[in-house]
Formats: structure tokens, C-alpha cells, sequence
């Protein structure tokens, strides 16, 4: 990270989506905290809420009474989401929330069913139980994982139906408690078709098989809907995870949402409430929750969805252009909302790659898409003020995705730092990282 120029400054303060550095620059946050600042950073009413929390003393730590806060979150949470999704659990991470909803699905089938399926592109954490339902390039080391995980090709239908065919128990039935999906993989910027999702839905309600649509990242209205999944009326899975932005940038806080008879029938007994319940230690922590309900009622109060779109009226004809006008080196550019990545080519570089990091392309076919990737991250920020991050997954997109508060003339302002950059070519830029690597070992 020290090759980057932002691995060499600090930062005094930050607002919004800007960034303030003890040298007195001021650079503007388009990475959008990678899924956590769709508030932009410190939002007033986040600040507000949690200095009224702790002016007032309130009780942080509840763990046989009451509490207030899970208690008004978890409406919350039921009244923003559509349908019968209104039992939450709210843990810490999402790779927590993952695993609960997956305990939960397990529980549904009383154990009976013992295979989950996953996408080939999946990204849902890196717990052992979540990284083994990771599909991600990152993840090239066996650890060991939750059993019985069988992976479909993202978006194949005929796929997945083939699968929970052949994952049939002796005695003929579906042996699949749980589908595990992102309906938007803000990894790899690929996104599921209504068809798609549709046909999940129908198959998995055949076969009972509990749908979870992972939303960590895409949850508050960064693609342009509460949640991906709600820009297609009636469509409803039978769990879903949220976190990042949950927090409002400010608290670490994750939840799943089930739909009432599936978390009843799981743990709605004497016996079996405390398998999966208030059992972790920062479980339902006051100020944590009182800042997530303060972020919810901001995401619907200020309509996030609604700015995401206008964000998007701004970025996708802009990066189109772009895309257009600098076909050599971008391959493509896919989105939505305020969450879109750019696809360059390292073709015209390869052999100045080979020459600057000999090996490289050896290790790892992508080492070339990185570099220059990472070019342009360098000079947005040295040149540009704009601060930008890549994904480690899939095709390795450089992400353009602004928070949500994001102002409208900094995103023009964006296209243009871009347009300028990619204009200095790729060769340029990529030489540029280099000589700038070199003087950060000294
Ligand atoms: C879609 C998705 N699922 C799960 C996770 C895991 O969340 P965490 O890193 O909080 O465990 C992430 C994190 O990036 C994510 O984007």
C-alpha cells in the first residue's frame, strides 16, 4: 500500500465524502468506504445520535433486559423490508450474518439436508464458514469449511436446477437446505437478471430450500433501490444480509432478516431460542444499535435510493463515454447506482509489465490488469485528488463508487480526473507507479 500515494499521508479529518490530510489537501472518497459510507463519513445526524446517547448515559450493555434499541431496530428493519422478512438477528460482521443465516437455514431443515449451494463468483466473507462459501480468487487456500457446499455458475439457471436435482437424499428428496446468493456482486460488478432471481425463487419454494440473498454490500440504496433485490416488485428471498452501510460509517453492526415462519419454525422453542440468539458479546450494544437506527431512518429519510439514481444519470453516460473514447485500454464498464467498475485492458502494456516486474504474469494471469489498474488508482489520487480502489475478485474492476452524499459536481469532476488520466496512456502511467514504488523503499 505504501506504493500508493495514500499509503504515505494522513488523514486529520474526513466529512462527507471528503478527506482531509495533516498536509492540508483535500481529497474526495470515491471508494465510498468499499460498501460502509453511503452516509459519507461522519454524517451530523450519526454524530448526533450517538453524542445524544452518550451525553444521556444510556445503558449500553443489555443482556436480560430489554432493549429499546434492538427492539425498535428490528421493527424497523421489518417495516423497510417487504413481506413477511421481519426477525432479525444483528451481530457484528458480514461474514457473521452469513453464517447465521446459513445456522438458520440448517436449523429450518432440522439437519436433514446437508448440501448448501453457492455461486462460482461469490464473495460472503472470510470466516471459515463464509470463506468456504467464497468463490473468490483471494481465497485460493484450503482451510477448512462448512460441509456439503456445491457451487453454480452466477445467473445459470438451468445450472442450479441441475444441481439440486442431482443433490437428491436416498429417499428422493431435496437434500439443499440453503441457496446462498449476491443479487449484485459488487466484487466482480456482475448482476443477476429478474429471470434469473425469479426462477430461483420459484425453484427454491418447490423444493423448500431456503433462498438468502447476501446484500451486505448492496444494501441502504447504493444501486438505486433500498436493496437490489426490491427494484423487482414481489420478488422476496427468505433471508437477507446486511451490514456496511447499516452502521451508518460509524458503528460495526450486521444483521440478517428472515421471514417469520422460516426463523419460527428454526429456533421459536424453549429448547432451541438460545442456539442462535443473544448468545454473542456485543450482541444488540446500545450506541452500536441506536447509530444503525439512526442510519436506517437517514437512508429513507434523505431517499438514498433516489440519490444513487442521480449519481448514476451522472456516472454511467459519463464512464460510457469514457469507455468509448479510450477503447484500447477499457474493456468494459458495468454498474449500477453509485457502484460501477471499469474493466481496463492491460493488452497494450503486457510487454512493458514483463519488462518493469518480470514474473509477474508468470504467478498470475491477471498481474498485468492489476498494475495498470492500480496506475490509475496512483495517479487519481497523486494527480487528481480522488481517492479509488480495485477489487481483488473476479476480473480485478477498478470501482468508481461514490457515497451517496457524494455532491453532484464532484462526480462531474470525477469523469474529467479520469478522462485526463487514461488520456496520459497507459505506458505513461504505469512507469509513473513504478519510478513511485521505487522512491517509497527509500
Ligand atoms: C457481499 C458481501 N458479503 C459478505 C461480506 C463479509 O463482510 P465482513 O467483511 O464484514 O465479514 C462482504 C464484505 O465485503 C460482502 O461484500
Amino acid at each position: 500500500m505504501t506504493s500508493f500515494g495514500f499509503g504515505q499521508e494522513l488523514i486529520d479529518h474526513a466529512e462527507g465524502a471528503i478527506l482531509h490530510t495533516r498536509d492540508g489537501r483535500e481529497i474526495v472518497d470515491f471508494t465510498g468506504g468499499v460498501g460502509v459510507l453511503n452516509h459519507g463519513h461522519n454524517h451530523p445526524r450519526i454524530l448526533a445520535a450517538r453524542q445524544r446517547f452518550a451525553e444521556r448515559h444510556r445503558m449500553e450493555v443489555h443482556k436480560t433486559y430489554f432493549s429499546p434499541y434492538v427492539a425498535a431496530l428490528g421493527h424497523n428493519l421489518a417495516a423497510v423490508l417487504p413481506g413477511d422478512l421481519n426477525m432479525s438477528f444483528l451481530p457484528n460482521s458480514g461474514a457473521e450474518a452469513v453464517e447465521g443465516a446459513v445456522k438458520l437455514a440448517y436449523k429450518y431443515h432440522g439437519g436433514k439436508r446437508n448440501t448448501i449451494m453457492r455461486a462460482d463468483i461469490s464473495f460472503h466473507g472470510k470466516l471459515l464458514g463464509s470463506g468456504s462459501l467464497t468463490g473468490s480468487t483471494q481465497n485460493h487456500f484450503a482451510f477448512p469449511g462448512i460441509p456439503g457446499v456445491v457451487k453454480f455458475p452466477y445467473g445459470d439457471l438451468d445450472a442450479v436446477r441441475a444441481a439440486v436435482a442431482e443433490a437428491r437424499r436416498a429417499d428422493g428428496g431435496c437434500d439443499v437446505y440453503a441457496l446462498l446468493i449476491e443479487p449484485f456482486s459488487a466484487s466482480t460488478m456482475r448482476s443477476c437478471s429478474e429471470e434469473f432471481l425469479r426462477g430461483l425463487r420459484e425453484l427454491c419454494t418447490a423444493e423448500g430450500i431456503v433462498l438468502i440473498f447476501d446484500e451486505i454490500y448492496t444494501g441502504w440504496g447504493k444501486t438505486g433501490t433500498m436493496f437490489y433485490f426490491m427494484r423487482y416488485p414481489g420478488l422476496l428471498p427468505d433471508v437477507v444480509t446486511t451490514s456496511k452501510s447499516f452502521g451508518g460509517g460509524k458503528s460495526s453492526i450486521s444483521a440478517y432478516v428472515a421471514r417469520e415462519p422460516i426463523f419460527r419454525k428454526a429456533y421459536d422453542s424453549l429448547t432451541d431460542a438460545l442456539l442462535q440468539s443473544t448468545s454473542t458479546t456485543y450482541y444488540g450494544f446500545g450506541e452500536e444499535t441506536a447509530t444503525a437506527i439512526e442510519a436506517v431512518n437517514i437512508a429513507v429519510e434523505e431517499d438514498f435510493p433516489a440519490k444513487a439514481r442521480q449519481i448514476e444519470r451522472i456516472l454511467a453516460p459519463g464512464l460510457a463515454r469514457i469507455a468509448k473514447e479510450h477503447s484500447t485500454v477499457i474493456d468494459e464498464v458495468r454498474g449500477a447506482g453509485a457502484l460501477w467498475g471499469v474493466f481496463l485492458k492491460a493488452g497494450a502494456v503486457l510487454d512493458l509489465v514483463g519488462k518493469v516486474a518480470p514474473g509477474g504474469l508468470a504467478k498470475d494471469p491477471q498481474f498485468g490488469t492489476k498494475l495498470v489498474t492500480c496506475a490509475v488508482i496512483d495517479e487519481l489520487y497523486r494527480r487528481h485528488d480522488f481517492y479509488t480502489y480495485y477489487t481483488l475478485n473476479g476480473r480485478n474492476p477498478f470501482v468508481v463508487a461514490p457515497p451517496l452524499v457524494t455532491d453532484p459536481a464532484h462526480v462531474e469532476r470525477f469523469l474529467e480526473a479520469l478522462d485526463a488520466t487514461l488520456a496520459v496512456g497507459l505506458p505513461r502511467l504505469v512507469m509513473r507507479f513504478m519510478r513511485e514504488k521505487v522512491s517509497s523503499l527509500w
